[in-house]
């Protein structure tokens, strides 16, 4: 059975950035919650016109929701073999109702990464980040990007900001980061798989020291 892990830490942290890269070399799958959700919201199917309102808030959605929607998701492949879950657990509730999921499956959870990136650094990261609206590749306008301005690389998409990236919306999604994580952590610390990562230099930088942490060359 492939590795089971979940990727932890602030928005604009580099989550997805780090995630799809570890997804790639394990050969696992990646599973983007927030992307996930906005697909939803992009379709309008009735998972997203219920999100839609707690992501232009900056809000979490409720655990029911999105435990319903993970738990569907790792239930079938490929992320039955094996998985990288980036922007879940977000609260106490969802890792203990994942811990379930895994037992009922027979897997367990190999590895909690918990990007550790300054205030500071993220607010830099959120303000100029640039998402690909037809691919959903992400940008950096300081520090990955793309060659062509306002032009994805991978499929010529038109880049913009993401609509929660806001300076009042990113605020409350900090705000409420701060308020559930704690727990999370030390959840995760008890069972002896938190792995720490500074994820405050350059991207490769920290993919390196990710790749350290876990074990993969
Ligand atoms: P989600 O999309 O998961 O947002 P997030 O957790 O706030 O994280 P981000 O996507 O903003 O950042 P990231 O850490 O992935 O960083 P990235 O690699 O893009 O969730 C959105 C919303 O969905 C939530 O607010 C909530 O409403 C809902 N939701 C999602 N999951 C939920 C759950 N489990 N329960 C309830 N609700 C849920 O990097 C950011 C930028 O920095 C990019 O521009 C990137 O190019 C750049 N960058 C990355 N690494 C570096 C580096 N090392 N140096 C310089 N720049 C870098």
């Amino acid at each position: 059975m492939g590795a089971h892990i979940v990727f932890l830490g602030p928005p604009g942290s580099g989550k997805g950035t780090q995630s799809v890269l570890l997804g790639k070399k394990l050969k696992v799958a990646h599973v983007n919650v927030g992307e996930m959700l906005r697909e939803a919201i992009r379709t309008k199917s009735p998972v997203g016109v219920t999100a839609r309102e707690y992501l232009d808030r900056g809000e979490l959605v409720p655990d029911s929701l999105v435990i319903r929607l993970v738990g569907d998701l790792l239930s079938h492949p490929p992320a039955s073999n094996g998985f990288i879950l980036d922007g879940f657990p977000r609260t106490l509730l969802q890792a203990e109702e994942l811990e379930k999921l895994l037992e009922g499956d027979g897997g367990k959870l190999r590895h909690a990464i918990y990007l550790r990136v300054s205030k500071e650094k993220v607010l830099d990261r959120l303000t100029l980040r640039l998402v690909c609206g037809a691919c959903s590749a992400v940008y950096h306008q300081k520090y990955s990007p793309p060659r062509e301005k306002g032009k994805c690389d991978a499929c010529g998409g038109g880049l913009t900001g993401r609509n929660d990236d806001r300076p009042d919306v990113v605020a409350r999604r900090l705000a409420i980061y701060e308020k559930e994580s704690q727990p999370i952590l030390d959840y995760y610390r008890k069972k002896g798989i938190l792995r720490e990562v500074d994820g405050n230099g350059r991207p490769e930088e920290v993919t390196r020291t990710l790749y350290e942490v876990v074990g993969v060359k």
